[in-house]
């Protein structure tokens, strides 16, 4: 499975659209939801960052899912939140459309950290734990996007903490230290982990895979068509692999190129 991963102020439907023939899902945002994180958001946009800041978030949130509505991908939204509630809402706007909602525990900007969001909640995961049980009661899928090289965090005990609370997906930036997605999947093995940082090719696909990902996620580069055809075709021969030398291609609809 090959994600395209959230870049705020880029990730939207036509964003989703342009990858959507090479992958899987696009995590549209991230979305500022409550006025606390969308004034974190305003102070990262005084300083030159882009952030997706419309009026109303859920709307914005609302359209852009219903503009994917007939796009060969499935979407998914990731969000930032100070409080549980706006969670909850943003996860039923999700399941409306069939969504993943994917509650940011990874962005490290100061702004953001100072009122509690991103990569703060590694260190406050009964408030993490709460959010995702308050997004899972809508019945749409969950999934946490987690990074790793944070002081103090025990990224296994974070993952399996999230999986008890009911994330189907924990979507790890293993940044430097890419054999923590073998540690993951072995303490969440009934989560879908999915893996990012610097997946451009099939070197970079294949060796996350080989830890236990489920599947990949491209960031920076996911407008980059070059790049995402060679990552899908690197999951596809993975997945053609692990079910056997004789497996027939993967029948994709027609969803990639
Ligand atoms: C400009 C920019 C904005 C980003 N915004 C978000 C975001 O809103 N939410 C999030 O979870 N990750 C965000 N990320 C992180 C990316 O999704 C991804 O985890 C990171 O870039 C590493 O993957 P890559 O090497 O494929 O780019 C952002 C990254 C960049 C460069």
């Amino acid at each position: 499975m090959l994600a395209l991963a959230s870049l705020s102020g880029a990730a939207d439907a036509a964003w989703a659209r342009g990858g959507a023939p090479f992958a899987d899902l696009a995590l549209l945002g991230g979305l500022a939801l409550d006025s606390e994180a969308r004034e974190a958001a305003r102070g990262l946009i005084a300083r030159g960052r882009e952030e997706f800041l419309p009026d109303d978030p859920l709307s914005f949130a609302d359209d852009e899912l219903a503009a994917l509505a007939d796009a060969p991908i499935r979407p998914g939204l990731n969000v930032r939140s100070t409080a549980a509630g706006p969670i909850r809402e943003a996860a039923a706007t999700c399941a409306r459309h069939d969504a993943v909602l994917e509650i940011n525990a990874h962005c490290r900007q100061s702004e953001l950290c100072a009122v509690g969001c991103g990569e703060a909640l590694l260190r406050d995961t009964d408030r993490l734990a709460r959010y995702v049980a308050a997004a899972a009661e809508t019945g749409t899928t969950v999934s946490v996007k987690v990074r790793t090289e944070v002081d103090g965090v025990d990224l296994p005990a974070t993952a399996r903490r999230v999986a008890d609370a009911g994330a189907d997906i924990v979507h790890v930036d293993a940044m430097d230290s890419e054999p923590v997605v073998a540690d993951v999947a072995a303490a969440a093995p009934e989560a879908f982990v999915l893996a990012n940082n610097g997946v451009r090719d099939r070197t970079t696909a294949w060796e996350y895979l080989a830890y236990g990902a489920d599947g990949v996620s491209v960031g920076r580069p996911s407008d980059d068509p070059a790049i995402l055809r060679r990552v899908a075709r690197a999951v596809d021969d993975w997945d053609r692999r692990a079910e056997g030398p004789s497996a027939p291609a993967r029948n994709d609809g027609g969803v990639r190129e």
